[in-house]
């Protein structure tokens, strides 16, 4: 059973910490330090960067975007593919010839690759630049580590994965002014079987509704037009808490939130995504008419063997009712190509399953190994050449469908978040309740605001005409 795990504030010991490591970089650089964060991965460590530059903030350093101007470096991490971390190990090599010109700056890693054991080993062993590790659950306390090390400590390898209390008031510093993200739940207790995550990331834990419902407040005060609310699974989100709000429930507070705003939400897993989830979309004006909706596979004995707990049939019937009851739905999805032991005859169930569906996009991957999960052990015999073949067909299928999909959008007047300039003089740019990008003539004064438009038009660009 999870533990079920209360709240706790900024850690007043934090407090302290973050008064002397701002006080002692100062002292150390002989001048304001600057901070620079790199982000790899999901919208989950891009959400986890925020805090991490508010706490940055907050402990005297001023946030960069030029890695060589940066007396702290942080890599955020993914370790959700192979590639993921082969990038991520690209990168802490170029701050090398940085660290020898001035031995001052403190490099770290953190995050979901970071958690792992045999990567800490890794960056102890082979890359003695590398100041601080620090996994997935111990951001709050940047403060101390970066005092530690600054104070003449050793290299700090902290890999504390304890489930322990979710930490609040942590201070943020978000990316965008219109567009942001907002944590309900952290953790995975699903153990798909390729999936690294539930090791990383820890045991599901979800945030009290109060303190959602607060910074979703301050979020829309601020200006914040699109909310992305952020879980791996936030349709379990309240699962063991005693205050008895489900997602459903928290999307209908959230909605009834004064303000002209536009919720979205990811991800939804298929086995706990329920008809009144999809009621609740229908019927709450502020959710957006998306659904991300993964189904990894098409095939049911593939299904079974990622430990899904759906099949085919019930995915597709709750796509249906999806369809039926939200007016010009976006679907997208998460596919899986290559699970070990996937065949051909496997593959073209996902194949046809996509041809039904008609997703709007799809985020499609080749299987890879993750150790220490229970795919990593199971025969592959299938080529990377061959499944490589096979990804193609499926990306060749999906881009029509998606082309088909841009196009029934014309002849429709979209609710349309104007969030830029257009590639043309005069026009402008944003984008519908779904995933549709749209240009249309404006200026500048419709910048963050809602704008009708009457889609009339596709070269490449869906355009339209704002409607008075
Ligand atoms: N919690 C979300 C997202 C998890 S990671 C969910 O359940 O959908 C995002 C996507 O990465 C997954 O949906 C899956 O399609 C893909 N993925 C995860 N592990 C993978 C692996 N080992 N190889 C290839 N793709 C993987
Ligand atoms: Fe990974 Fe599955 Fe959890 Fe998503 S639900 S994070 S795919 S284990
Ligand atoms: Fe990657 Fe961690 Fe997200 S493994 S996909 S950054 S939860």
């Amino acid at each position: 059973m999870p533990q079920i795990k209360k709240e706790t504030g900024f850690p007043a010991e934090q407090s302290v910490y973050v008064e002397r490591a701002a006080a002692l970089a100062l002292k150390i650089y002989g001048k304001t330090p600057r901070a620079f964060v790199a982000t790899f991965g999901c919208q989950q460590n891009v959400s986890d960067s925020e805090r991490i530059k508010g706490i940055l903030e907050k402990s005297g350093y001023v946030i960069t975007e030029k890695m060589p101007d940066a007396q702290l470096i942080i890599f955020n991490t993914c370790a959700v593919r192979e590639h993921a971390e082969e990038r991520v190990y690209g990168n802490i090599g170029m701050t090398k010839a940085l660290k020898r010109d001035n031995p001052n700056i403190i490099v770290a890693v953190c995050g979901c690759m970071a958690q792992r054991q045999s990567v800490a080993d890794k960056l102890r062993k082979s890359y003695p630049y590398v100041d601080i590790v620090f996994g997935t659950q111990t951001q709050h306390r940047l403060p101390e580590f970066i005092y530690r090390r600054l104070s003449g400590s050793g290299r700090i390898f902290d890999l504390t994965l304890d489930n322990g209390d979710i930490c609040e008031d942590v201070p943020v510093r978000r990316d965008g002014s219109l567009k942001g993200w907002l944590p309900i739940m952290y953790g995975c207790d699903n153990f798909c079987t390729y999936c690294i995550v539930p090791y990383v990331r820890g045991r599901e834990r979800s945030r009290q509704p109060e303190r959602i419902l607060d910074e979703a407040r301050e979020m829309i005060a601020a200006g914040f037009k699109d909310i992305t609310l952020l879980g791996q699974n936030v349709n379990s989100y309240g699962k063991g808490e005693a205050h008895g709000v489900d997602f459903s429930g928290l999307l209908r507070r959230i909605n009834a939130l004064d303000g002209d705003f536009r919720i979205r939400f990811m991800t939804s897993h298929p086995k706990d995504c329920t008809r009144e989830l999809i009621d609740t979309i229908s019927s709450c004006e502020k959710v957006s008419s998306h659904l991300h909706l993964p189904f990894q596979s098409g095939s049911d004995r593939i299904l079974k063997l990622m430990n899904r707990h759906y099949d085919r049939k019930t995915y597709l019937e709750l796509i249906d009712y999806a369809k039926k009851r939200i007016p010009d739905l976006s679907l997208t999805s998460d596919v899986i190509v290559g699970f070990p032991g996937e065949t051909y005859e496997d593959f073209k169930e996902t194949l046809s399953l996509v041809r039904e569906v008609e997703f709007s996009s799809l985020f499609t991957f080749i299987y890879s190994p993750r150790e220490g999960t229970p795919a990593a052990a199971m025969d592959d015999p299938v080529p990377r050449r061959e499944k490589g073949k096979w990804f193609d067909e499926l990306l060749k299928t999906q881009e029509e469908i998606s082309e088909r999909n841009i196009l029934r959008h014309i002849g429709r007047t979209c609710r349309v978040l104007c969030d830029g300039f257009g590639g043309a003089e005069g026009f402008m740019s944003g984008h519908d309740s779904g995933t549709a990008a749209i240009e249309f003539m404006g200026d500048e004064s419709m910048l963050g605001k809602f704008v009708s438009v009457r889609v009339d038009s596709y070269d490449g660009v869906l355009r339209g005409a704002a409607e008075k």
